[in-house]
C-alpha cells in the first residue's frame, strides 16, 4: 500500500472551525493549506479602499484587473499569510467592516470566476487542503474527500466572538450572531454557487468534539482516500 497525495475539500458555514481542521490537517498530512474566505476578504478589502461601487461591473472587473493576491507560507506561524498585491493584509481582512461586506462581494460573479480560477491553479498538483463554502460543489467537484462541517449556532457564535474579542474588545456577542446569521443567509441563498452540501461529502458535526477528535476522525478518512493498493 502507498499513499498518494489527493485534494481535501472543506465546506460549511462560517466558524464552523473548517479552518482549524484545514490548518492542521494540513500540517499533519504535509500539505498546502488554503484559506479560499479569506480571498474574498482581501477583494473585499481592496474593493472598500478603492470606494468600488459593488453594483457597477465594469468597474468591479476593471478593479479586479488590478487585484494579485499570493499565499506566503510562514515558518513561524507555520500557516500561509495572504498578500494583496504584496501587502500582507491578514490582519485587515478579518475587521467588521470587511466581515459585513464580504458576503454581498462574493456573491459577485466576476469576482467569483476570478478566485475560483485561482484556487483550481492551486490544486492542480493535489497535496491541498481548501476550505470554503464551494470547494466540494465548483472549485474541486472531484476532489477525492469532501468534508461539510456544522456545528451548533450558539457553539459558532462563541467561538467567532471569542476570536473577535482578541483583537477588537468593543464587540459584542450580539453583533457576531447578526453578522453571522446575515452571513448564512447571503451565503446559501446566492445565486452563484450556493454553499450546499456536495452529494458525496461527509457531514462532521463538530459541537461536541475537541479538535484532536476532529482531526483524527478526519486523518483516518483521509488515510481512506489517499491509501491506493500498488499492483504486483
Ligand atoms: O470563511 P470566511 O468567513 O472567511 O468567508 C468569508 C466570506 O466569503 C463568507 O461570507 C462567504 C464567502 N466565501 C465564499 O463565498 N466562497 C468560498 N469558497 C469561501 C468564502
Amino acid at each position: 500500500m502507498s499513499a498518494h497525495k489527493i485534494i481535501i475539500a472543506i465546506d460549511g458555514y462560517s466558524s464552523c472551525g473548517k479552518s482549524t481542521l484545514a490548518k492542521e490537517l494540513a500540517a499533519r498530512l504535509g500539505y498546502n493549506y488554503i484559506d479560499s474566505g479569506a480571498m474574498y476578504r482581501a477583494i473585499t478589502l481592496y474593493f472598500l479602499r478603492h470606494h468600488i461601487d459593488f453594483n457597477d461591473s465594469a468597474k468591479v472587473m476593471e478593479a479586479i484587473a488590478n487585484i494579485t493576491i499570493t499565499f506566503a507560507f510562514n515558518e513561524k506561524t507555520q500557516s500561509s499569510d495572504i498578500h494583496l498585491n504584496d501587502e500582507d493584509v491578514a490582519l485587515y481582512i478579518r475587521d467588521m467592516i470587511v466581515s459585513e461586506k464580504v458576503s454581498q462581494v462574493a456573491a459577485i460573479r466576476e469576482v467569483r470566476s476570478f478566485a475560483v480560477a485561482q484556487q483550481k491553479r492551486m490544486g492542480r498538483k493535489k497535496g491541498i487542503v481548501m476550505d470554503g463554502r464551494d470547494i466540494g460543489t465548483a472549485v474541486f467537484p472531484t476532489a477525492e474527500l469532501k468534508i461539510f462541517m456544522t456545528a451548533d449556532p450558539e457553539v459558532r457564535v462563541m467561538r467567532r466572538f471569542k476570536e473577535m474579542y482578541a483583537t477588537n474588545p468593543n464587540i459584542t456577542i450580539d453583533e457576531v450572531r447578526h453578522n453571522l446569521e446575515l452571513r448564512d443567509y447571503i451565503d446559501s441563498t446566492r445565486e452563484e454557487s450556493p454553499l450546499h452540501q456536495a452529494k458525496d461529502a461527509i457531514l462532521l458535526n463538530n459541537s461536541s468534539l475537541t479538535r484532536q477528535e476532529q482531526l483524527d476522525i478526519v486523518l483516518e478518512w483521509t488515510k481512506d482516500r489517499a491509501t491506493t493498493k500498488v499492483a504486483g
